[in-house]
């Protein structure tokens, strides 16, 4: 049974949580669900994951995770083992739970509108068995006052009120897919609650079930706009790397000696922060955040800028690497559609197998079209992922992906990538190969001194 803690006294609460006695759900056990479930339940807690498909709960039950992040496999096989993390697709464990953490799926529309959908219907799932004293925590990412003007009446629906019967906060999730175990222990959370109470006891149970502290906001709405605005920055800041790398490429300048020297520079109280070009941005957040908030600016009869600069910029960037590839090959007398080409990495970043809105897919297509023979190859990728990327077939290995190519190109900067030795891709590699750094991972000197043509974006 649920321990009714928000009637506890602070003391009493801070014990029960150090007992790891208040049990979680998590409603949605995608991405970032997994990875919380996971990491909560490897700190001690009791967690039990919801979500609407049966297949993400039968792999849960039997151990396993389709979500590919370093770490998280261990994490899963190791809670289940112990008991400590079970799954289901039954929203009655709800009644059980003193937290309950949402982390369903928030995806754009047709007219790059937010869709919370899944946001009501997991609303409306907790809703039916809300009980007295429990906590709930929206943590997808949602436009501004979706905790207050649409999750809230909705859990009251089961007549409780929220700040009075039950607490309710917006605690945006601003982990990074690639490193998100070590992200989740590590970043501060921030707080919106709907009420004082709501706030004190999430920033106890995040103290506790995390290790990390808050930084408590006035409202849930300031929280909502603070991952907004989280994400319209890195993706504003990597549209301008992109925009001085292209500067730095047609100057044959390195945009990585600029921005690490112009981030020299103290700015108030952080210095400057630019940070790295690379051939695209993708994701299922950085894709759609900025236009979250060009959709909240229409609404509120404003004309916002940024958000679509920033999109339009960083998707110039799978065509431009393209044409650097084109470029390159010509230097050594090669068109692209006589040539070999090896793409290393599908993934959209570095480190992790998700292939959601991957800026990966319009460098592959490119090169699908250009006519060259293609090889590909992703270690964090599964062959069902890799077809949403490419018709070609991944390439089980590294070294038939790289064998006799005219080119290889990096799309992303996984560690088995770096750990590979320039010399062997010298070996294997065709005659005055091409090395293209789409994620800028390598060190222009050991790709050259290996022998082969080195390009980065912007240097
Ligand atoms: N992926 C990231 O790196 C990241 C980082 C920070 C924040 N976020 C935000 O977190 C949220 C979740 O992202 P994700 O990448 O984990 O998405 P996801 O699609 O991987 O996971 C969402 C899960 O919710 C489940 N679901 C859908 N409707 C449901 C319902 N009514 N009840 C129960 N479960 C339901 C889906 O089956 C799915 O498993 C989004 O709002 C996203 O913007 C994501």
């Amino acid at each position: 049974m649920a321990h009714g803690m928000l009637d506890l006294p602070a003391d009493e609460l801070d014990a029960l949580f150090a007992r790891r006695e208040a049990r979680v759900a998590v409603v949605g056990f995608g991405y970032i669900g997994v990875v919380i479930g996971a990491v909560l339940a490897d700190r001690g807690w009791q967690v039990t994951g919801i979500d609407v498909r049966p297949e993400v709960v039968g792999e849960i039950t039997r151990g396993t995770t389709r979500v590919r992040e370093p770490g998280l496999d261990d994490l899963v096989a190791r809670n289940v083992g112990a008991g400590r993390l079970t799954a289901t697709t039954d929203f009655a464990a709800v009644a059980q739970q003193d937290v309950v953490i949402v982390t369903v799926g928030t995806p754009l529309g047709q007219d790059y509108e937010p869709v919370v959908d899944d946001i009501e219907a997991a609303a409306k799932g907790v809703a039916a068995f809300l009980t007295r004293g429990q906590l709930v925590v929206l943590k997808s990412t949602v436009p501004p006052n979706t905790t207050t003007g649409l999750v809230q009446p909705i859990l009251e629906t089961s007549g409780l009120r929220a700040g009075v019967d039950f607490g309710l906060a917006f605690c945006p999730e601003r982990l990074a897919e690639g490193r998100a175990v070590r992200d989740l222990t590590s970043i501060p959370v921030v707080v919106g609650g709907v009420d004082a109470r709501s706030a004190d006891v999430c920033q106890r149970l995040w103290r506790e079930a995390l290790g990390v502290e808050s930084v408590v906001v006035d409202s849930p709405r300031e929280a909502e706009l603070t991952k907004l605005a989280d994400n319209l920055w890195i993706d504003l800041n990597i549209a301008l790397a992109n925009e001085l790398a292209k500067i730095c490429d047609k100057l044959g300048s390195n945009v990585t000696q600029v921005i690490d020297a112009a981030n020299t520079l103290p700015k108030v109280n952080y210095n400057v922060n630019i940070l790295m070009p690379s051939m695209g941005v993708g994701g299922y957040c950085l894709t759609k955040d900025p236009w979250f908030v060009h959709h909240l600016g229409e609404q509120l009869g404003l004309d916002m800028l940024t958000p679509q600069t920033s999109r339009a910029v960083n998707d110039t960037m799978p065509a431009y690497t393209c044409e650097l590839l084109r470029e390159q090959l010509a230097l050594g007398g090669k068109e692209l559609k006589d040539s070999r080409v090896a793409v290393l990495g599908i993934a959209f970043k570095n480190n992790t197998g998700d292939c959601r809105l991957t800026p990966t897919r319009d460098v592959v297509r490119m090169l699908e079209e250009s006519g060259c023979t293609l090889l590909v190859h992703d270690p964090w990728v599964g062959p069902e992922e890799a077809l949403t990327v490419t018709t070609v077939p991944l390439t089980a290995t590294l070294d038939d992906t790289i064998r006799d190519a005219d080119a290889v190109v990096y799309l992303t900067g996984h560690q088995q990538f770096r750990d590979y030795p320039m010399t062997r891709v010298a070996e294997l590699t065709a005659q005055d190969c091409v090395v293209l750094d789409g994620r800028n991972a390598f060190q222009r000197s050991d790709v050259e001194s290996a022998g082969l043509r080195y390009k980065g974006i912007g240097r």
